[in-house]
């Protein structure tokens, strides 16, 4: 039993760093090795534009852990990523957005009969939306 906990330990790569326990954490620890995290944040991409990204630094030699990888990609999906708020799906909307489950199902049915023009059409229509949050996304919300 103890053997296998150790070998559980070594196998984790936990033995003697300590895992960064938030995502943000994990971002700036991988991400800020080779250039700031200022060239992470001015370059908002949608998710899977950001998985290329991630794997192009990997190749490029960025070292990190399943689990650290797991947290940049979802500190990236909650802070830098685009959405087209036409066309998303309901995860990229509650994720982006950070919308509860209402205000994603009145923006889908909305938009299905007519597409939203802009922020603040989708404000004035939809209820409990975050506006602070929005205001401080804008530059990543599209309507297409
Ligand atoms: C091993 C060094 C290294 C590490 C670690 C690294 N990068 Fe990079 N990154 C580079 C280099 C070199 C460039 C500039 C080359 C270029 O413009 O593609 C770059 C450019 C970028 C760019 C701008 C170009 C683009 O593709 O949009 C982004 C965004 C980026 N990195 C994100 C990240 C993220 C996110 C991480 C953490 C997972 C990361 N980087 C970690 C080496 C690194």
């Amino acid at each position: 039993m103890a053997v296998c906990a150790l070998l559980a330990a070594v196998a984790g790569g936990s033995a003697t760093a300590q895992p960064p326990a938030t995502p943000q954490a994990a971002a700036v620890k991988v991400c800020s090795g080779c250039h700031t995290m200022q060239i992470v944040m001015d370059t908002p991409k949608d998710i899977d534009a950001w998985h290329d990204t991630v794997q192009s630094m990997l190749d490029r030699g960025a070292q990190a852990t399943p689990e650290e990888l797991e947290l940049i990609m979802q500190f990236l999906f909650e802070n830098v990523s685009t959405v087209d708020v036409n066309h998303a799906d309901t995860e990229v909307l509650m994720t982006v957005l950070q919308a509860p489950h209402s205000a994603v199902d009145a923006i889908v049915e909305r938009r299905r009969s007519r597409p939203f023009k802009d922020l603040a059409d989708l404000e004035t229509t939809v209820p409990g939306l975050d506006r602070a949050l929005l205001e401080s996304k804008k530059r990543m919300i599209f309507f297409q």
